[in-house]
């Protein structure tokens, strides 16, 4: 695969200049310290088709981390590339002064599938913003700033999102407008409650979000807000059963459930087009972002009539719901269901999930393999113990590319690898990656075992 040619030219330019080193000097001269980037020789990726990229180091990737799963269901798909196409011809934007079909159309559908009853919806522009959108919305009707949070989990980089993130590392800030309690995530790997049985561990939580509840905050409360499955926080997965109990218990106090489904959203988890119906338990509100326009920015929250009208003053999102995104995100809903890709995401994700944790079996460095169809996690740790081991993630990442294939990373403590390949892979796309990922593996192992040696 070619990649276009106002990149050639560019990339023969750069060439003389040093490549993707040069790209980087620029980048650094001119770019935030703290937005990181992946690997030693950072990587710039010039074009894609389906499930892979070009780099502008010339070499073509199997991309299994999709744009941090922003690039939901691949690279140059005709009918959304054509439909953006289309809608640009027509309007770019016109604001929501105006009416706006697309996004009529878009938030009908998103309220049908939310199984919130007389449900409305609000766009914005990214994740952050839709959590900020629903802390807004929960603070107000609930007239509390208090908020429950899960451990391990990410909302975004705004002010009130990253005082509802429960990672460190994501953590720039303590000042925050909100007042935060952390409840047990269902990490299970490393939690004090994680050597019991899956309804033992489930009510060991749940009466531990009690004793916060009549503990740490006085009662009134604006909401819990959730990741149906954590992402940045590893693909952290909570057994079945979890969601149900801790939503009984916020029942009890009156607290409504924001579940975030930047990542989980769309039928990634395989078992439900949002992840927190994977659990069998329905939210008061979802918050949605990442791939729904396919990696065009996007955002919204999803909630009850009461609730989205609870707010006296007026509010508006200058770009949200604007008509290019909106149509963008009504074809690649219509590709994801055309596809069927809820079910390839259940069956790919499957075969991965089998294939990673056959190969963990008799791997010192894999911890655990976990996760729901397309969000799989491997927890990397020393050799014969559970120490983390956040190095080792960085080699195998390293590794990964230089085999030809891109994955992620995340975790608490940096140290679980992300595979997370857009919903159209195919199952030879995935053996692909698990041979890769299989010699990818021993060779950390055998690096981890000599230098301990
Ligand atoms: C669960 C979750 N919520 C919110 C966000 C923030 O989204 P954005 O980066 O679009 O602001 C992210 C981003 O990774 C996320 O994973």
């Amino acid at each position: 695969m070619q990649p276009p040619a106002i990149y050639v030219a560019r990339m023969a330019t750069e060439e003389r200049t040093g490549g993707d080193a040069a790209l980087l000097k620029r980048h650094k001269s001119v770019m935030p310290d703290w937005m990181a980037l992946y690997y030693d020789e950072p990587l710039e990726i010039v074009s894609g088709k389906g499930r892979r990229v070009v780099g502008g180091d010339g070499r073509t990737y199997l991309d299994f981390f999709g744009g941090l799963l922003a690039t939901m269901v691949g690279h140059d798909i005709e009918e959304i590339g054509e439909a953006i196409r289309a809608q640009s011809h027509r309007i770019l934007h016109s604001s929501t002064l105006y009416l706006i079909r697309s996004q009529v159309e878009l938030a009908e559908r998103i309220a049908e599938r939310s199984g919130i009853p007389d449900a409305r919806v609000f766009f914005v522009n990214s994740g952050s913003e839709a959590v900020e959108a629903a802390l807004l919305l929960m603070t107000t009707r609930q007239r509390s700033n208090q908020v429950l949070a899960l451990r391990g989990g990410y909302h975004g980089r705004s002010f009130g999102t990253v005082a509802t993130t429960g990672i460190r590392a994501w953590s720039a800030t303590s000042l925050s407008p909100l007042n935060v309690t952390y409840a047990h995530s269902g990490y299970r790997y490393r939690s004090p409650f994680g050597h019991l049985p899956d309804d033992a561990f489930n009510r060991a939580c749940a009466d531990e979000l009690r004793t916060m509840i009549e503990t740490a905050t006085s009662g009134s409360i604006a909401c819990m807000l959730a990741e149906p499955v954590q992402g940045a926080g590893g693909f952290a997965t909570p057994p079945p059963g979890f969601f149900r109990l801790m939503k009984q218990v916020l029942d009890e106090y009156d607290v409504p459930l924001v579940s975030d489904e930047v990542q989980s959203g769309w039928g990634r988890t395989g078992a439900a087009f949002f992840g927190m119906h994977a659990h069998d338990v329905q939210p008061d509100a979802i918050t949605f972002a990442k791939g729904l326009a396919n990696g065009l920015a996007i955002g919204g929250v999803v909630t009850d009539a009461t609730t989205m009208n609870c707010l006296e003053a007026n509010s508006i999102s200058t770009a949200g719901g604007n008509p290019v995104a909106m149509s963008a995100a009504l074809a690649t809903l219509r590709y994801v269901e055309d596809h069927d890709l809820q079910a390839n995401a259940e069956a790919v994700g499957a075969y991965l999930r089998s294939e990673l944790e056959a190969i963990a079996a008799d791997n010192p460095a894999v911890g655990e393999v976990r996760g729901m169809g397309l969000m799989i996690g491997v927890e990397l740790v020393r050799p014969g113990t559970r120490d983390t081991a956040p190095e080792a993630a960085a080699q195998c990442l390293e590794i990964a590319r230089r085999h030809g294939l891109l994955i992620g990373r995340g975790g608490l403590y940096g140290n679980v690898l992300r595979v997370t390949p857009p919903m159209s892979v195919t199952r030879e796309e995935a053996r692909e990656a698990v041979g890769i990922l299989r010699e990818v593996l021993a060779e950390l192992a055998a690096l981890m075992t000599s230098a301990e040696q």
